[in-house]
Parts: structure tokens; C-alpha cells; sequence
């Protein structure tokens, strides 16, 4: 049993492999939480509970004349409000009565295998029974008012999920300002946090900062999850580095408006949550009504990050990322955006497509401009109907003739927007969030559309699901460029306008799950002006997402390096680019940016027509390794052996298999001096007893790989790179 009641000590241990998560239910019945770090058995750690007089942190009334006794001061599994808890709380709500206090104690749980869903949201799901769901019930008596917490316990990949329902079982109306699902608790310690900030095209750079006394606050309101800031907290001891240490992690499953605090209280203790960000957010629920949070994923290594990222990878691979690409081999891609842009014609893509097939790539991706008006991004959108002018034979036509070169053939939407030029906008200006009185805020000339609505979602139900079917679209690039704004349904009253946020985000999912519904094998690559909707909540509809729009590959070595710290590398779309590299201008050689796009969903985006034949000779051998190395790339585990700009002229990473037995080392010359010295690597997560034999026969322990390292010459040369595998005799 991964979890356990004991009915004496009122204490509940989640097990996994490797991690051990506890919690008990205190004086007054409040849930309190005691530990959560490395396994620990046998013991209830209840011990560690101290209760100090502070000043001004009052005492709940059951105290009595108990001074020590404080909510200010005590661990908790979902802080009160309003109540004496002065830190970061969970919740916000206004009461029947308009009281803004809560104070929820324990009332009764259950245990059961198999995992818990969250309704019309994505959830760490599991297939063979394989997790265990602690489910507690908490009530808070004045209100009436009831809150189900719920724990998922994954044994194996040593994760532990947490949400929270808040029910309203009164009589009245709750207005709820604020719901975490999450609240993570670290009384002792001195902790950083390290935090993926970033903007369009320059997505997930990692900054590590010491935690002091206050609140570290990350967050978005621009209705994706956003280039931003990524829903995702490392909090690590100082000491920690990628190979020792210890680190927790949280991940939200939720592509929206999110916040992520950290708070170190008075006394040094340090509080972490995690939710739909409060900001622009007011939801009504009126009796018998429920809200449900998001899941925050929640991690601990007390080996270092390296660690950390596996059981998150591993987590991700296995119980988030679904349907058929899974485990099945992804199509290796060309995309015609950054060989045409919005100038093509069907004898322009099939011309890229018949070379591609010559090749040996396997799908075709028809970018944005298919559709309606759009020859330029300021007309379109929303007329998901094909234009004729470009492709005469319709997507039937084209989709047949690239079938026929023994390709599959995928297709760009972007579902959630419209242009004011568009035949939908001027038939249903109603459907575009606006807010009246008010001229909205345009970006990339577009508007949103409300996806809060029934109509909305089911007319591009309708022509999606039409072009999937009657074109055999075997793949659909899912974009999302810009940033809501003007947040207004024309729908829902007056009351109801603080929920639109979060019912956008819920009708994304819903339209999502829809069409992963009714088309199976259809595969969905996710993506927000690049990675600017990068998140856990869209990789259970999409198993890859585009990662950023940069795609030079000196930049995706920072980029896809961020990226790694929570999320696998299969689920990051990566492409070989043309060079000079058409958002920096940088030139790269051809092997170097197919070493770098191998580090994740491999695909082309350029006209390979254009190539001289060597290149093209060395397309064919990428794509030979990458069918060659594609299990060991997205099944085995992802090293990171040091990080852009740490001072040394190159970045490295490796992936090891599962057995240890095989090996591809990887590296790029990032500056090249006179006089070099040489670069030197050390491999990690070899096995030290095994002998590796390398490219050039040599034959040296996994103990000498990793703990004496490898010399390369500095010979290379400026952005070139070194692929080698290691194979275990
Ligand atoms: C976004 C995507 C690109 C491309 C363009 C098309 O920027 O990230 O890959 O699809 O839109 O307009």
C-alpha cells in the first residue's frame, strides 16, 4: 500500500519508491503536514511539529489559553483564510453571508487505486491501476461549506498529484476569488527557487535565485500558460547541483492564467502554491455547484536536479502524454512555414514534399495560410474553409498526392482566434471576446474568440472534424498567437464575466478532447507563437509541442536546455532550419542543426529543393540516425552535462538507455579561441563496471566515462557539433 491510515496517530503516509510524503490530523481536527522529502519508514514525524508563543499570530478559539497554539505558525495541508493564518493562503472566497474567512477541518477519507480524474480538465491519468488516490474530506463548520482534497500517489515514478474541490453545499451563493489545490510546506531549511522565465522566441530560461523573506511570486494573465513564465517552481537547497542535493518540483497541469508563490514567513518557514492565477478571476458557484483546481505535480529528489527531471520525464512519458504517439514512432516532419510563409501553391508544397519524400522524411505539414482570405496574417482566421486559389484540387486533392508519395499529411489551425477580415467575424462579431464600450486590444491583427461558448466550439468541431475526415489530415499543428485581452463574454451575465478566463480554458479542453475523441490516431502538436503554451495541461492532448519559433540552433541550445528541466524530450517539436537562420541571422552548419532538433520531435522547416546535394545527403543520414537513436532519445534518459554559458565554449547533453548500454553523446561548439584548450566532458549515468566501446575503437570504463571524463580536442571548429555513441561491450 503506497498509502496508509493510522487510526492511533491520526497520520497519513504517502510511499513512493523513493520519497515519502506525510500528514496528520491534529488538535481540532486541523490536517496538518509533517514531511515530505526522502523515504523515511516507520516512523511518524509528528516530532517535528513545534509550537512557539509569537507575538501577534493569535490562537484559534478551541485553544483556549494555549498562547502557542497558533495557525500562523503551523505546517498545513490546506491553509485557512481569514483566521489568524497571515501567509499565503489557498483560498478566497465571499461566503452567503460575505465573510471572507475559511476554515476547513478534517471530517472523514477514503483510499482507492487507480488515479482521480479532474472534470473537463487534464489529470495525471494511469492505465493498469498502477497509482493510489487518498481522497479527504474537509469541512468548514460556520459555512457549512465542504472542500475534498485529493492526493494521487505514482510509486514508481516517485510523484505525488494534488487538487482540491471546493463544494458548495449551502443554501447561498459562494463567490470564489482564489482556489489552490496545492500547498507545499518546507518548516526547515534555507531554499532557492529556480523559475523559467522568457518571451516569444526565447522561451524557458532558467534563473535560480535564494528565497528571502516575502513573497517570490511568478504568473500569468494572458490566458495561455505564456512565454513568460512557465507553470513550474524548483525549490532546492543551496547546495544542490544537477548530481546531489535536495530539490522539490511542482508543475501545474493547466494551460491558463496561473500564479506560482513562494513565501518565507517570519519564523524562516517557507510555503509554496500553486494555481489559476486570482487576478481577473471570480467564480460563481451557487448551491450545490463545485470548482475544481488544477493538478499540481508534485516531485522530490534529494539527488539533484538530473533526478528530478527523470521522475518528471518519466511521469510526463507515462501518465500525462496520451493516445497513439505515445510510444509509437512520430512521423519525422518537414513544415513549408519557413520555406514559403504564406506564398504557396499546391505545386510549390508538392515540389518541397517530393523531395522530402526522395529523402526519406514521412509527413508534410500545410502551414498557416491554406484557408480563407490569408495571404498575409491580417485576414483569415476563422474561415476554416480551403482556398481554392492556392490549392485548386481543394486538401482532398493535395492530401491524396502526398498520401500517394507515401507521406502522411498534416495541417495548421489555429482554432481559438478570428481575424476582423473574415467572412465568421463578419457574421458573428459576438463570438470574438470584446468588451462593450471598449475598442479591443489587437495582436497580430486578431482577436480572440470565446471559447466559452457552446456555438463557438461547436462550429470549429464541425470544420475541423470535416477537414480531418475528408482530407485524412493525419496530424494537426495547434497554434494559439497572441495574448488574450478584453475579457468579456457576450454570453454570461453580469456575475458570471470573472469566470471567462477559466471557462476559455475549459472550452479549449473540451473542443481538445473532443476531436482526440472522435479521431484516435490523430496526432496533435501543440503551440502558442512557439512555446508559449508549453505546458503539462496541453501534452495530454498533444504529446509535442513547437517549442519556440527560434530556431536557430545556438538558441534552442538554451531554449530546449530550460525546457528539459520538467519536460521530456520527446514532447519538444524541433526542426532543421535554413541558414542564415531567419530569426537571428546566424549561420550554423547543416549538421549542427540536426544534431540540436535530434534533442527532441524531429522535423525540416525550410525548401530542401534549395539545398546542395551534399546537404541533402546528410538529410538523408539524419534522418537514418534519428529513426536509429529514436528510442533511445525518447525512452531513455536525458543528461544535461552543462549548462549554456557556464563559462566553457561548448554545451553537451547525452542520452543513456534504460540498460546503460548504449550512449549518444552530444555537443556544439559555442566559441571557438586561438590556442584552445581542450573540452572536456564528463558522461553521466553510465554504468561504471561496463567497458564502452567508442567511434574510434577505443575501449574505456563507464567509471573512467564519467569520473575522469573525456578530452575532445577543441578542433571542431565555431557552432559544429559532435555526435558519438557509446555502446556497452
Ligand atoms: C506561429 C507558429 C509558427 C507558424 C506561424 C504561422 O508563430 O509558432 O510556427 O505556424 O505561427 O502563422
Amino acid at each position: 500500500m503506497a498509502i496508509t491510515y493510522h487510526e492511533s496517530t491520526r497520520v497519513f503516509t504517502l510511499q513512493t519508491e523513493h520519497t515519502t510524503y506525510q500528514m496528520k490530523v491534529g488538535r481540532f481536527n486541523i490536517l496538518k503536514h509533517l514531511y515530505y522529502g526522502k523515504k523515511v519508514e516507520g516512523s511518524s514525524m509528528d516530532y517535528l511539529l513545534w509550537y512557539p508563543d509569537v507575538g501577534f499570530s493569535g490562537n484559534p478559539y478551541e485553544a483556549d489559553t494555549d498562547k502557542c497554539f497558533s495557525l500562523d505558525i503551523q505546517p498545513q495541508e490546506f491553509p485557512s483564510a481569514g483566521v489568524g493564518d497571515y501567509r499565503e493562503g489557498c483560498i478566497e472566497a465571499v461566503n452567503p453571508d460575505g465573510s471572507r474567512a475559511a476554515d476547513f477541518r478534517y471530517v472523514s477519507h477514503s483510499v482507492s487505486r487507480g488515479a482521480y480524474g479532474i472534470k473537463g480538465m487534464p489529470a495525471a491519468y494511469d492505465e493498469g491501476e498502477e497509482s493510489e488516490t487518498l481522497l479527504i474530506c474537509l469541512r468548514d463548520d460556520a459555512t457549512g461549506l465542504e472542500l475534498e482534497l485529493k492526493y494521487g500517489v505514482f510509486e514508481k515514478e516517485d510523484m505525488i498529484t494534488r487538487a482540491a474541490v471546493l463544494k458548495n453545499t449551502t443554501s447561498g451563493t459562494v463567490e470564489l476569488e482564489k482556489l489552490f489545490g496545492v500547498c507545499l510546506e518546507l518548516p526547515f531549511g534555507e531554499w532557492e527557487v529556480v523559475h523559467f522565465h522568457g518571451r516569444h522566441a526565447m522561451e524557458r530560461m532558467p534563473e535560480r535565485i535564494p528565497l528571502g523573506h516575502g513573497t517570490f511570486c511568478i504568473s500569468s494573465k494572458r490566458g495561455t500558460s505564456s512565454h513568460q513564465h512557465n507553470p513550474s517552481l524548483i525549490l532546492c537547497a543551496p547546495e544542490t547541483t544537477e548530481d546531489a542535493g535536495d530539490c522539490y518540483g511542482m508543475l501545474l497541469v493547466y494551460s491558463g492564467n496561473f500564479t506560482a508563490r513562494a513565501e518565507v514567513d517570519q519564523m524562516g518557514q517557507t510555503r509554496a502554491v500553486m494555481g489559476i492565477n486570482p487576478e481577473q478571476f471570480r467564480f460563481r458557484l451557487d448551491a450545490g455547484e463545485c470548482f475544481e483546481t488544477p493538478q499540481a505535480i508534485l516531485g522530490f529528489s534529494g539527488e539533484g536536479f538530473t533526478e528530478l527531471s527523470h521522475r518528471f520525464h518519466r511521469m510526463i512519458g507515462r501518465h500525462i502524454c496520451r493516445g497513439k504517439y505515445k510510444y509509437a514512432r512520430r512521423p519525422i516532419l518537414i513544415n513549408n512555414w519557413e520555406a514559403t510563409y504564406f506564398d504557396f501553391n499546391e505545386e510549390k508544397i508538392l515540389r518541397i514534399a517530393g523531395q522530402a519524400a526522395q529523402l526519406g522524411i514521412e509527413m508534410l505539414v500545410l502551414d498557416d495560410g491554406w484557408f480563407g482570405k490569408r495571404d498575409t496574417d491580417t485576414s483569415g482566421l476563422g474561415d476554416w474553409y480551403v482556398n481554392r486559389e492556392k490549392l485548386p484540387e481543394g486538401l482532398e486533392g493535395l492530401s491524396e498526392k502526398i498520401h500517394a508519395l507515401g507521406m502522411k499529411f498534416g495541417l495548421w489551425f489555429e482554432p481559438e482566434m478570428v481575424s476582423e477580415d473574415s467572412d465568421l467575424y463578419r457574421k458573428h462579431a459576438d463570438w470574438a471576446l470584446r468588451i462593450p464600450g471598449r475598442k479591443p486590444n489587437r495582436s497580430r491583427y486578431q482577436l480572440v474568440l470565446d471559447m466559452s461558448r457552446q456555438d463557438v466550439r461547436d462550429y470549429l468541431f464541425e470544420r475541423m472534424s470535416d477537414l480531418v475526415s475528408r482530407a485524412r489530415i493525419d496530424y494537426v499543428k495547434w497554434d494559439m498567437n497572441r495574448s488574450m485581452s478584453d475579457i468579456y463574454s457576450a454570453k454570461l451575465p453580469r456575475e458570471r464575466q470573472g469566470e471567462v478566463f477559466h471557462r476559455c480554458m475549459l472550452g479549449v479542453y473540451e473542443l481538445l478532447e473532443r476531436l482526440t475523441t472522435a479521431f484516435p490516431d490523430l496526432m496533435i502538436e501543440g503551440c502558442s507563437g512557439g512555446g508559449g503554451r508549453f505546458d503539462a495541461g496541453m501534452l495530454y492532448y498533444s504529446p509535442q509541442i513547437w517549442c519556440s519559433d527560434d530556431t536557430d540552433a545556438v538558441e534552442r541550445l538554451q531554449i530546449q536546455y530550460g525546457t528539459s528541466f520538467f519536460y521530456p524530450v520527446g514532447t519538444v517539436g524541433s526542426h532543421v532550419s535554413a541558414s542564415p537562420n531567419h530569426q537571428t541571422g546566424r549561420e550554423t552548419p547543416f549538421e549542427t542543426r540536426g544534431v540540436v532538433a535530434m534533442a527532441g520531435s524531429f522535423g525540416y522547416e525550410l525548401d530542401l529543393n534549395l539545398l546542395p546535394d551534399e546537404e541533402k545527403e546528410l538529410v538523408k543520414a539524419q534522418v537514418a540516425d534519428y529513426k536509429k537513436y529514436y528510442e533511445l532519445i525518447h525512452q531513455g534518459d536525458y543528461y544535461r552535462l552543462n549548462a549554456p554559458g557556464d563559462g566553457r565554449d561548448f554545451v553537451a547533453w547525452a542520452f543513456v538507455s534504460e540498460d546503460k548500454r548504449q550512449v549518444l553523446l552530444n555537443l556544439v561548439v559555442t566559441h571557438v579561441r586561438a590556442n584552445a584548450k581542450a573540452m572536456f566532458v564528463r558522461l553521466k549515468g553510465l554504468d561504471e563496471g561496463k567497458t564502452y566501446r567508442l567511434p574510434d575503437g577505443r575501449l574505456l570504463s563507464g567509471g573512467a566515462l564519467m569520473y575522469a571524463g573525456l578530452s575532445i580536442p577543441a578542433r571542431p571548429g565555431e557552432y559544429r557539433p559532435i555526435q558519438m555513441e557509446l555502446v556497452a561491450q
